[in-house]
């Protein structure tokens, strides 16, 4: 196991190199390690961050995992990883608390050297009083702050951004990246929640195994924006336009549901963990050689906005394939403009963000 890993990683490292413009930058921080990868869960011992490093830790695919949150978080990192460090499996589990009060990038050196794949469930849930523009304004301080890390410690990882609001921050962290002169394709937003409740969706109403229904939900993360292509998967497409019309809204509210029904007191973790993870092992198989598929909401130039989630291939070089959006039914035709509506606004909070920073 240890040596199969070791050869991936080594011919992945090669194969970076050999096909990437800034090879001397690419291999000055090499983000593979010799003895496989490693993958930093900022946040994890959050809410999200403690399954979701479970589920990193026992994938199979990660050599190291770290787990990073901040020194007064409700459950020390270093519980968490000390708890994760008991399980039998061939990962070592490392944590880092980070005193929020001084700059990240003066902190996560050892953190972040040499990780191939940095997961963000950090930041701040929504508190009573609390202005959306609040919320945005101190997560995505939280996010500035751990992609200037990023920048400086790996800046060949790839990075999946769970953080939100997904639609504002990434163009903002993208943005980021590109002023220094690094790769905005390195970073995602994680959407894969929208897929993974579309498929359930759909396998429970057309009875069939949700595991073998494959929706596209392309556009953003969030309300309208949010835009399950049914008509494209053989599943999706069985649904009468009735269902079309429930299942479209439930796919953008899912994550109400969850907070409805525990009672305010949390909100979507454990399907955002699973979520997060598929969205995790599908960049690493990619590192890895193997060809993988998943919605991620990127840099884009699929519409005339600048940032959408679409397909997206994941190969040895990150993202390899942004895919174009594929034939549509009137209703999403109708939604896909809806959609861009609000995104545009979204995305547009997010560059004024940068401007402003
Ligand atoms: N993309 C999605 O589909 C999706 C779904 C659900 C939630 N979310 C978002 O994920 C984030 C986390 O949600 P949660 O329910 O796990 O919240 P949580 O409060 O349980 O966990 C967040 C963790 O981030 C930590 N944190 C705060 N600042 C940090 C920093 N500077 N560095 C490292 N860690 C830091 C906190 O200490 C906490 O442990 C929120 O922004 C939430 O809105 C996204």
């Amino acid at each position: 196991m240890l040596s199969r890993v070791s050869t991936i990683a080594t011919r992945s490292a090669s194969a970076f190199a050999r096909t990437t413009p800034a090879a001397p930058l690419a291999m000055k921080f090499c983000n593979m390690q010799n003895r496989g990868f490693k993958v930093v869960v900022v946040g994890g011992a959050g809410g999200i961050g403690q399954p979701l490093s479970l589920l990193m830790a026992s994938s199979g695919l990660a050599k190291e995992l770290v787990v990073q949150d901040v020194t007064m978080s409700m459950v020390p990192a270093e519980g968490v990883a000390c708890d994760l460090s008991h399980i039998e499996t061939d990962c070592k589990v490392t944590s880092f608390a980070l005193d929020p009060s001084k700059p990240a990038v003066d902190q996560l050196g050892d953190t972040l050297t040499n990780a191939t794949l940095v997961l963000v469930p950090a930041g701040v849930p929504r508190k009573p009083g609390m202005t959306r523009d609040d919320l945005f304004k101190i997560n995505a301080g939280i996010a500035k702050g751990i992609i200037e890390a990023t920048a400086k410690y790996c800046p060949g990882a790839m990075l999946g951004l769970i953080i939100n609001p997904v639609n504002s921050i990434v163009p903002a962290m993208c943005e980021i990246y590109k002023q220094k002169g690094l790769d905005p394709a390195k970073i995602c937003g994680v959407t894969t929640l929208d897929v993974v409740r579309a498929n359930k969706f759909v396998g429970e109403a057309v009875g069939a195994d949700p595991a073998k229904v494959d929706i596209p939900v392309i556009g953003g993360h969030a309300g309208t924006s949010i835009l399950p292509l049914f008509s494209q998967c053989p599943y999706g497409a069985k649904l009468t336009d009735a269902q079309v019309q429930a299942l479209d809204p439930r796919t953008q509210d899912a994550g109400t549901e969850v907070v409805n029904a525990k009672a305010g007191k949390g909100s979507a973790t454990l399907s955002m963990a699973y979520a997060g993870a598929r969205f995790g092992k599908s960049v690493l198989k990619g590192l890895s050689g193997e060809t993988v598929t998943e919605c991620a909401y990127v840099a884009s130039t699929v519409t005339e906005l600048p940032y959408f989630a679409t397909k997206v291939t994941f190969g040895k070089g990150g993202v390899e394939k942004i895919h174009e959006i594929g034939p549509l039914s009137a209703h999403e035709t109708a939604r896909l403009v809806e959609a861009k509506a609000q995104l545009k606004t979204e995305i547009e909070k997010g560059l004024e963000f940068v401007k402003g920073a």
